[in-house]
This record gives structure tokens, C-alpha cells and sequence, in this order.
């Protein structure tokens, strides 16, 4: 009984002293909260009180340690906020480096705000514990931290549609944990790193609407999980790797509006690629010749090239072939009939130089 009563006086006299958000975390939380400016939602309005580990909106904590693990904002979401005011979240101001003072942060999620603008303070490198880091969609300019290869818990990173400049710092190959890569619709220039393949848990690198530059680096090849490959709007040069064609799970490859030159690997024709955009290049010689049951594709998109010579016949041993593009280059002869063609419309070869028969005009025999 003495026992109990110990016990109970003791758990007690622990919850009144423990205070759940550490003061410096509290003050880290409303310097990072100043220099922030939200006017429709009110969202920092729950950012009041000593205890910032408990109803502050989008904040949460380590349950032992009781230190900020987590700060999710999101300016899209389905949360009641936003129905209630009818409309997506807007915010200005930058972000603050007092973030950078939260050391156990495991993900910061500042996303969709439209207005957030200013760097990425350079200290993030320094938050030994983060594993997520996601800025999409905010006009964030300055250039991506050359030492971000230090975050090495790194699995989510999350630059897309912001105004970043300069290069893909060379470090970021040490991101030995990255799974998702994603700096879409930036400003960033210079060449994808040689050893790029040294991240090898990647499953989706996306580097679209950028200013790269120099080839497709060998080295993609080797990230057995890559999915997703998606290069789209560069000025990427140089030839296509065969060694792409020959990839365990790659299942989009989009290297669209490029100056890719050369001619197109047998492999890509025959692998685990469904979705393949080759389109507005400077692709040439001819489409080859090794389609098969292996071939599934619900886009091939070849338009506008410099391609030559016929549709090879074995196109029609794809197993599927969902939309086609092959206009605006300089195929020649008969379009093959069998299933994968029977719906595909003129729109699918129109602009090239003598294709003949349905859905075209007949083959003058
Ligand atoms: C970001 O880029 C957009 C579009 O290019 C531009 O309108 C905007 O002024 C830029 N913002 C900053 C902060 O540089
Ligand atoms: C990558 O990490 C290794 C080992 O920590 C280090 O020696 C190297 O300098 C890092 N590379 C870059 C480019 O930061
Ligand atoms: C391929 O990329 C071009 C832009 O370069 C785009 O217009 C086209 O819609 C894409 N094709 C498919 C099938 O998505
Ligand atoms: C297609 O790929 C498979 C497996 O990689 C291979 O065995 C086959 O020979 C290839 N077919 C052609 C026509 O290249």
C-alpha cells in the first residue's frame, strides 16, 4: 500500500514538473514563426503556450525525448483549416535558420505556400536526424547547400517548383538513404553528378524543367530500384545508355525535350519501360527491330526526331501498345497492322516522310 502511494505521488510530482517542449525548441519554434507571414488560415494562431508538443498546428514531438521531431505544413491539404476558408494556404516571409537549432527534426514539410521565398538556410546540413525534407512549391531561390550530402538519414528530398539556382551539389551522391529525389521546375544548370548511381536505394529520381546540362550519366544504371527516371525539358546532350534498356525495375523513362543525339538502344524496346518519351530530340537512325512479348507500353512517344527507315514489323508483337507518337520524323513505308495498331489514329504518324496505309492514306501498291 506504502508502495502504491509512493508510486502515484511519485508519477504525479513527475507530470507537474516535466515540461513537454524545451524552452530552446519553444524559442526556436516562434523565431522560425516571425519571420512567417500567413494571412488567410490562422494557422500559427495554435502556436501559443509553453508546451509546443501539444496542439500547436502541425508540430509534434518525440513521445520520450519530448523534443520537436516533426513540423508538417502543408499549404494543400484536406485538412478542415482549409475547407472551412474555402481556399489553398498562402504564405510569405522565408525560413528562418532558427530551424536549424531544432537538432532531433526528422522531417520538415514547409510545402504548396506559393509565396515562401528566400534560401534554404545553409545550417539545414546540420540536423544530423532528418529524413525528410520537402519544400515543394514555394519561390525559394539561392542554390541547394553544397554539403547537403551530410544529411545521411536523407530519404525524402523535396526542392520541386521553387527558383533554386547554381548545380546539383557534388555531395549529394552521399545521400547513401535517398529513396526520392525530386528538384522539378527550378533553375538549376551545370551536369548530373558521373557517380550519380552511388544512390542506390533511389527509387525516383525527377530533375524535369531545369537548366542540366552534359549526358545521362552510366552510372543511373546501376540504382537497381529506380522506377521513375524523369530528365524531361533539359538541355541534356550526348547518346542514350544502352544500359538503361537492360534496368530490373525502371518503368518511366522520360528524357523529352532534350538534345539527346544518337540513336535509340535496342534495349529500350525490350525492357520493363512502359512509359518512354524520346520526343523532341535530335534522335536519328531507325526505331529497332526487336519488339516482343516483352514490349508493354502505354506511351511511346518518338515524336519529332530525326528517325528514318520503316516501322519494324515486330512492333506487332508487342504485347501492348497503348499511345503512340511517332510524327515529325522521317519514317518511310507501310504502317504494320495487328493489335497493337487497330487504334491507333493518322495523328499517331502524321509529318513524316512516306508512311502509307491505315489509318493513313493506302499504300501505292
Ligand atoms: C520566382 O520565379 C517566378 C517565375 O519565374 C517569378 O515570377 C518570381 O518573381 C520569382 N520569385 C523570386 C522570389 O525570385
Ligand atoms: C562523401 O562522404 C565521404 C565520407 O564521409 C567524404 O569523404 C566525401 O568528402 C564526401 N563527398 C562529398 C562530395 O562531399
Ligand atoms: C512527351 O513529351 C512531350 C513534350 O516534350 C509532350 O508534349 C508529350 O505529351 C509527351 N508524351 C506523352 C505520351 O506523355
Ligand atoms: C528481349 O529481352 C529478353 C530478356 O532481356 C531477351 O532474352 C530477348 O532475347 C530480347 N529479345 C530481343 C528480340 O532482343
Amino acid at each position: 500500500m506504502s508502495t502504491l502511494f509512493f508510486i502515484t505521488a511519485l508519477l504525479l510530482s513527475s507530470t507537474a514538473t516535466v515540461i513537454s517542449c524545451p524552452p530552446s525548441d519553444l524559442a526556436a519554434l516562434l523565431s522560425f514563426k516571425a519571420a512567417l507571414h500567413e494571412p488567410y488560415l490562422g494557422i500559427f494562431n495554435s502556436w501559443t503556450g509553453p508546451d509546443c508538443c501539444h496542439n500547436w498546428y502541425g508540430v509534434s514531438c518525440d513521445p520520450t525525448t519530448k523534443r520537436v521531431a516533426d513540423i508538417n505544413l502543408r499549404g494543400e491539404s484536406e485538412d478542415p483549416v482549409f475547407e472551412k476558408a474555402h481556399r489553398t494556404g498562402f504564405m510569405t516571409g522565408s525560413i528562418s535558420h532558427s530551424i536549424c537549432r531544432l537538432n532531433r527534426l526528422s522531417s520538415l514539410t514547409i510545402a504548396d505556400w506559393k509565396g515562401i521565398s528566400g534560401n534554404i538556410p545553409p545550417c539545414i546540413t546540420q540536423l544530423p536526424f532528418l529524413r525528410i525534407l520537402d519544400l515543394i512549391g514555394n519561390q525559394i531561390s539561392g542554390e541547394i547547400p553544397a554539403d547537403i550530402g551530410r544529411l545521411s538519414r536523407l530519404t525524402v528530398l523535396n526542392f520541386a517548383d521553387n527558383n533554386l539556382t547554381g548545380t546539383i551539389p557534388r555531395s549529394i551522391t552521399n545521400l547513401s538513404s535517398l529513396m526520392h529525389l525530386d528538384i522539378r521546375n527550378n533553375r538549376i544548370a551545370g551536369t548530373i553528378p558521373t557517380n550519380f548511381g552511388k544512390l542506390r536505394m533511389l527509387s525516383r529520381a525527377l530533375l524535369s524543367r531545369n537548366r542540366l546540362t552534359g549526358s545521362i550519366p552510366y552510372s543511373v544504371s546501376y540504382i537497381y530500384r529506380l522506377s521513375d527516371l524523369d530528365l524531361s525539358f533539359n538541355e541534356i546532350s550526348g547518346t542514350i545508355p544502352e544500359s538503361l534498356g537492360k534496368m530490373a525495375v525502371l518503368a518511366t523513362l522520360n528524357l523529352d525535350a532534350n538534345r539527346i543525339s544518337g540513336q535509340i538502344p535496342p534495349t529500350l524496346m525490350n525492357s520493363s519501360i512502359s512509359i518512354l518519351n524520346l520526343s523532341r530530340n535530335a534522335v536519328e537512325g531507325t526505331i529497332p527491330d526487336v519488339f516482343g512479348p516483352r514490349s508493354y507500353f502505354t506511351a511511346l512517344d518518338l515524336s519529332y526526331n530525326r528517325l528514318r527507315g520503316p516501322i519494324p514489323k515486330s512492333i506487332t508483337a508487342a504485347t501492348y501498345i497503348g499511345h503512340l507518337d511517332l510524327s515529325n520524323n522521317h519514317l518511310c513505308g507501310p504502317i504494320p497492322m495487328g493489335s497493337p495498331f487497330d487504334h491507333l489514329e493518322a495523328s499517331s504518324f502524321v509529318y513524316n516522310d512516306c508512311l502509307c496505309g491505315k489509318p493513313l492514306r493506302a499504300c501505292i501498291k
